[in-house]
């Protein structure tokens, strides 16, 4: 048998890195190919120690040109598509809500109407796999979690986007028969995520002793799931999980935003010898997020009952060494916040 080509799309962003290293380095006999533009949000730094195995592949390309995803599954013949390429930052999506139309919403398309003109309705051995987001499930008060069947209520741009991906992806499975397969998971956190995300940018502004903006009372609440253990779900639901079902992926680890902000502060302090409390007098309150979703929370029940996952790592483990890494990689850190970044840092935090 021809060995499985498997396109993971985004592989050189914050989630993709994790899963792309994860995928080459466990299965040899898979060939895979790593699709991504390179945006201010994607580095190829985050793969440098796999990237000469052979069985990884990297290729420059942008989903939003259809024609030149078509000529690549011409040539390459996948016959899985892991998409996780997305503009994927709220703030960023209040501020520029097209792009995250054209990259997520039509990006999606491309890929989709790609993988069924290539597979032409022969679907045997095939599977397109959306990762996708809770927060296309809408802002939840202070009870409920979100489970596979609840109704779709997205309120950002970038949530809005991801849903009609997800959306677009459904209608492929009922209409065309296509094998997909959706999953919407909870807040990552660890290495390599771009430090306009909450935790790298904490961690960042105590580094730096510049202040930490919280937006409003800091009483929002996230639900965060170790990147490596997302990483572990989509593998098992890549194999195993059942064509044109949605699954769930969370943490259990409900925090406040401000509560996870202390904790960050506190690890940081004790790991670069600063006096207790040092680093917790540099948090700001700011002005709140337009449309901030009060709470996301998972109900991962369904994942766990026909999968067998659970997340393996605690938040006790997972923060500490998710402190510790931005400690040792700050050189990392400088290189993806100079240029650009320091743009929107400025535009983003000073117009507040
Ligand atoms: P990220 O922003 O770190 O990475 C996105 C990657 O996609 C980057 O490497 C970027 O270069 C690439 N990309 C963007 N536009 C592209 C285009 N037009 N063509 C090709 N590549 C393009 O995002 P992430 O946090 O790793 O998220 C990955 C996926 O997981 C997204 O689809 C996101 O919606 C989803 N997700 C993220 C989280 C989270 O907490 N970060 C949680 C649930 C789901
Ligand atoms: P973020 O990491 O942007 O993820 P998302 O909005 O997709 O959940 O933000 C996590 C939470 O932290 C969210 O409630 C917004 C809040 N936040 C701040 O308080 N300050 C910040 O500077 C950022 C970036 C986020």
């Amino acid at each position: 048998m021809s060995k499985r080509k498997i396109l993971i799309t985004g592989g050189a962003g914050f989630i993709g890195s994790h899963l792309v290293r994860r995928m080459v380095l466990r299965y040899e006999d898979y060939e895979i190919y790593n699709l991504d533009n390179l945006t201010y949000a994607g580095n190829l730094e985050n793969l440098r120690d796999i990237e000469s195995k052979a069985n990884y592949h990297f290729i420059k390309a942008d989903i939003n040109d259809f024609e030149e995803v078509k000529a690549l599954f011409d040539r390459y013949r996948f016959d899985s598509v892991i998409h996780l390429a997305a503009e994927s930052h709220v703030d960023r999506s209040i501020e520029d809500p097209l792009a995250f139309v054209h990259t997520n919403v039509l990006g999606t398309m491309h890929l989709l109407y790609a993988a069924r003109q290539t597979w032409k309705d022969d679907y045997t051995g095939k599977r397109f796999y959306q990762v996708s987001t809770d927060e296309v499930y809408g802002s939840l008060g202070d009870t409920g979690l979100f489970r596979e069947d609840t109704a779709y209520d997205p309120r950002s741009p970038y949530s809005a986007s991801k849903a009609s991906a997800d959306h677009f992806v459904r209608a492929y499975f009922h209409t065309y028969g296509m094998p997909v397969l959706i999953s919407n998971c909870s807040n990552n956190y660890g290495p390599y995520q771009f430090p306009e995300k909450l935790i790298p940018l904490v961690i960042n502004n105590i580094l730096h002793r510049r202040t930490i903006p919280v937006y409003g009372d800091g009483s929002n609440v996230r639900d965060w799931l170790w990147v490596e253990d997302h990483a572990e779900a989509i593998d098992v639901l890549f194999h195993n999980g059942i064509e044109g079902e949605t699954y769930n992926i969370g943490g259990n680890n409900e925090m406040q935003n401000i509560e996870l902000v202390h904790l960050l502060c506190d690890i940081t302090d004790e790991m670069l010898g600063r006096p207790v409390g040092d680093s917790r007098a540099l948090i700001t309150f700011v002005k709140d997020r337009p449309g901030h979703d009060r709470r996301y929370a998972i109900d991962a029940s369904k994942i766990k009952d026909t999968m067998g996952w659970e997340p393996g790592t605690t938040p006790e483990v997972g923060f500490r060494k998710t402190v510790r890494w931005y400690l040792d990689n700050d050189s990392w850190l400088d290189a993806v916040t100079s240029g650009e970044y320091l743009k929107y840092y400025e535009k983003h935090y000073h117009a507040r």
